[in-house]
């Protein structure tokens, strides 16, 4: 099985022999079973499944708005800060991270490209007062990003910048440099949002905050980094397009990657690691890990979502998945393009006895260590399978984030439980709330 699909490919070779042909043949009916409960909203969870036609619903005036607001925030800071957490953050920062700069804080600042930073997603005091330190002499706005507009998290981050604008700008102008997405009408932040007349954007109802990178919390701040968020919704269009029209397993990568993810968790293979030999997807795999993870593993059942980045952690994690405990399997997510290029240069005294190499590209040499390390991890007793994305561009990653989301919601139909549901997020949330006396 190797399918080209968008740009995308998946090749699930390295998983035999730990499954067979024969494995793949009798969970084929089921996969299509729970294809067809999700696209006829038969399944469990139906109320959450507006993220489905996020891509191709979104209305222009929708679009033009995001792309108005970024290019007002971009003109008039320095820095943009995007408090969220969760669902409310990581989407974002998977999409900015994966395309941008390596080193886009030392490199010289253009006009009007502000930085795009995070907070929210911790209770660190010293990331806090670190932030508020930076921002102290520099022009900054804020995106403040809650479904429920009640988290704490980024409540505290939103109450301390809030604070600060205000102090350094007075209220009024501190408002034009606040942007809400929240719920159309529940909760603390629509509240104070409808009361200080903030820029607001609405998430939808019917999608949870992990399924929601392609509505307003994934494009304002994708928007604000400078990207473009129209190829995105583009490429994600094209993805619900062809996977919904795909109706036989053959065809469809996404009931193959959902039907092989949990043929591997039936034979024993508990952890999946998402692996990349490029940096720029960690937070990719974060997220990945997020909507995985939450979709899951719920009712003592669920495949433990990993992520590492190669070759970096062959050398920490490496000896672990070669010969640790064999319930691992990993999914490599493949970049074939690399943005630029670069070639190993020959040296006269050839000391570190690299000339065998010398005028290859670093992706060529890259590419073998992929390759070898599959195969090493195959024969150590870890299958994989193979995800190939032609490039990192806007367009290939909103047809992956849809990918993604789409199987996720027919493994989890495969594991029996409900993927748009997060019941056990609130236990710390409980014994956290009576410590502090809420
Ligand atoms: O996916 C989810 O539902 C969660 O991760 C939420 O996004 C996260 O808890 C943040 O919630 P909220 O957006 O309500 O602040």
């Amino acid at each position: 099985m190797n399918n080209s699909f968008n740009n995308l490919k998946i090749n699930i070779e390295n998983s035999f022999p730990f499954i067979t042909e024969s494995d793949i043949n009798s969970i084929k009916q089921e996969t299509q079973k729970c294809y067809k409960d999700l696209l006829n909203l038969s399944g469990k969870g139906n109320e959450f499944l507006g993220w489905l036609d996020l891509p191709s619903d979104i209305t222009k005036e929708e679009v033009k708005s995001v792309e108005e607001t970024a290019y007002y925030l971009r003109r008039k800071s320095d820095i943009i800060i995007v408090i969220g957490i969760g669902g409310s953050y990581l989407g974002a920062r998977a999409i900015i991270e994966a395309l941008q700069h390596s080193f886009k804080h030392l490199q010289k600042k253009g006009e009007h490209s502000p930085f795009v930073i995070f907070a929210g997603q911790n209770i660190s005091e010293d990331y806090l007062s670190d932030l508020m330190e930076i921002l102290e002499d520099k022009k900054f706005s804020v995106v403040v990003i809650s479904k429920s507009g009640t988290t704490t998290e980024p409540a505290i981050a939103f109450r301390l910048l809030k604070n600060l604008l205000e102090k350094k700008y007075g209220k009024e102008v501190a408002a034009n440099k606040i942007v809400a997405i929240t719920d159309k009408e529940k909760g603390a932040l629509k509240k104070l949002a409808d009361k200080e007349g903030y820029k607001s954007f609405v998430i939808p109802d019917d999608v949870g905050g992990r399924y929601s990178v392609l509505s307003a919390v994934g494009l304002l701040p994708i928007a604000c980094a400078g990207f473009n968020v129209k190829d995105f919704l583009k490429g994600a269009e094209e993805m619900e397009t062809a996977l919904k029209g795909k109706e036989s397993f053959d065809s469809n990568p996404a009931m193959q990657y959902a039907a092989i993810r949990n043929l591997l968790y039936r034979k024993g293979k508990t952890t999946e690691i998402l692996t990349s030999f490029t940096p720029f997807l960690y937070y990719f795999i974060e997220w990945w890990k997020q909507l995985y993870g939450e979709s899951e593993g719920k009712e003592g059942k669920g495949i433990f979502p990993a992520g590492t980045i190669f070759s970096t952690d062959l050398h920490s994690m490496g000896q672990y998945i070669q010969d640790g405990t064999r319930n691992i399997f990993e999914t490599n997510l493949w970049i074939e393009k690399t943005g630029k290029t670069l070639t190993i240069p020959d040296d006269e005294t050839n000391l570190d006895e690299l000339n065998y190499i010398a005028g290859k590209n670093i992706n060529f040499v890259n590419e073998k260590a992929m390759l070898g390390t599959m195969q090493a991890h195959k024969d150590g007793g870890v299958p994989s399978i193979t995800i190939k994305l032609f490039k990192l561009n806007e367009r290939n990653l909103g047809g992956l984030v849809y990918f993604f989301e789409f199987a996720c919601a027919i493994s989890g139909y495969m594991l029996g439980v409900n993927p748009f549901d997060q019941p056990g997020v609130e236990a710390y949330k409980k014994n956290m709330f009576k410590l502090l006396g809420k």
